[in-house]
């Protein structure tokens, strides 16, 4: 056996998975494993596996494919993640040198599943679906960012839009006890962490299992916490977006001045058939509230271009909402029809090249909104978290409440270290970064 406990992780996806992976590499090490660098270094090769869209799918048959010949050194592979929920046991007959296969809502037998590795077993599956109502909690969470720590307060998903893949690979809904998350946010904070970001699939469908705290009371203690001076949460359902949210924001200056709400579509026909439970209208109206808070809160969304009989009109209709609300950042996809989903009987009317073409075209004017935006902040003071320097443009960066990056020219000889807060005069502004020198 040569697992020689040492391990390599590679993690594809977003923030939820991230975090799932920090978890996992404080398991590991509790069990006695070492992390190293590169897959040649590694007794254990896991890949933490995002299968969104069908191209994050395939990124990891293409690392295993490229690695596989590793197995005749010995090595051991295991697909972790939303990828080995969703292909299970099939990931063996594909890749018959992978032997452990585990989604994230089966973590928590993280330990009993590397003993068995361990043992020379080789087709360890860990699979709970939408059975399971745990969560993965674990003391070990090896934190790869030393000033923003991430906190998930609620895992799964009960939504079921018709194009997802998340309800199938991430297990039912189910959240985090108030006092457990609190407990966590003073730990980290105690250890000098002065952001915390909260998350979950929808993080504003937290529904605490003691019933103490709503989501916008766990966001307002949770802001509370001595040391804490940022506070994000991601990604809000518009479904659940309650007006006592942004009241949370007035009232706790901890709150960071930003929310991501992602709209899919403008069209009401479109959003109907992605059975996303709202209009344009709904969403327009919380949006309102969002803009009448006493502090400016940035605004950015998700966009799915080309799903499944999306016309040119719908198309025009996503294009005037985008137009209305002015975000500052809007992250597009192109439709991928995925397995399991509702979408996948419809026909995919939008052929690949209109889909790119419209991505294109939504891409252009919301670049040109964002240019507008970001140039209204020219010549104010804003408060700017560092995050790292770009030593040869003579610049460090960070990002400021609402999460726009902010690049400072700097002179000095010693730059501010990541983590720290500077006051910041912005002088300049670009599409997707503000420039600024320390006030
Ligand atoms: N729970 C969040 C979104 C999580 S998935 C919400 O409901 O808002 C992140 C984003 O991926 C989605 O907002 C959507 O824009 C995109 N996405 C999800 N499934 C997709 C698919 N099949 N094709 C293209 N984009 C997709
Ligand atoms: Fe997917 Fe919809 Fe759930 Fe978001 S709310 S994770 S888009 S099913
Ligand atoms: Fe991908 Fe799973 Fe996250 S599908 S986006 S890693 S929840």
């Amino acid at each position: 056996m040569a697992t020689n406990k040492t391990f390599y992780l590679e993690t594809f996806g977003c923030q939820m998975n991230a975090h799932d992976s920090e978890k996992v590499i404080g398991t590991l090490r509790q069990e006695g494993y070492r992390q190293v660098e590169t897959e040649e270094d590694a007794g254990l090769i896991l890949y933490n596996t995002c299968s969104i869209r069908d191209k994050a799918e395939q990124k990891v048959f293409n690392r295993l494919n490229d690695y596989k010949k590793l197995h005749k050194q010995g090595k051991r592979f295991g697909v972790l993640g939303c990828v080995a929920q969703q292909e299970g046991e099939k990931i063996f007959e594909r890749a018959p040198y992978v032997s452990l296969v585990s989604g994230s809502a089966s973590y928590r037998k993280l330990p009993e599943m590397l003993t068995r590795l361990e043992a020379g077993e080789s087709r360890i599956t860990g699979l709970d679906d939408r059975q399971t109502d745990e969560t993965f909690e674990t003391e070990f969470t090896a934190r790869q960012n030393p000033y923003r720590g991430y906190i998930t307060i609620i895992e799964g998903c009960d939504k079921f839009c018709s194009y997802c893949v998340v309800p199938y690979t991430r297990g039912k809904e189910r959240s985090r006890s108030s006092s457990s998350v609190l407990d966590e946010a003073r730990r980290i904070a105690d250890l000098g962490y002065t952001e915390i970001q909260l998350l979950g699939q929808n993080v504003n469908s937290y529904r605490d299992p003691e019933g103490k705290s709503s989501f916008a009371e766990l966001l307002a203690v949770v802001g509370e916490v001595p040391g804490i001076r940022r506070v994000r949460f991601t990604t809000s359902h518009p479904r659940d977006f309650t007006r006592d949210i942004v009241e949370a924001i007035d009232r706790v200056p901890t709150l960071c001045d930003h929310v991501h709400l992602p709209i899919q579509s403008g069209s009401a026909r479109v959003l109907k058939r992605m059975a996303r439970e709202y209009t344009p209208e709904w969403y327009l109206e919380r949006i309102a509230w969002i803009k009448a808070a006493r502090r400016p809160i940035s605004l950015s969304t998700d966009i799915i271009v080309g799903f499944p009989g999306e016309t040119e009109d719908d198309f025009i209709q996503t294009m005037d909402l985008l137009a209305e609300v002015e975000y500052d950042c809007v992250f597009a996809f192109k439709y991928s029809a995925r397995p399991n989903t509702p979408s996948l009987v419809m026909i995919d009317t939008v052929p690949e090249e209109e889909k790119g073409k419209r991505l294109q075209v939504l891409l252009e004017r919301q670049r040109e909104i964002q240019r507008a935006n970001y140039s209204k902040q020219i010549v104010e003071i804003l408060e700017v978290m560092i995050e790292g320097a770009n030593a040869q443009r003579g610049q460090i960066a960070g990002r400021s409440t609402q999460n726009k990056p902010v690049n400072i020219n700097w002179t000095q000889p010693i730059a501010p270290a990541p983590g720290s807060y500077l006051r910041v005069r912005i002088t300049g502004a670009y599409p997707n970064s503000l420039i600024g020198e320390m006030f």
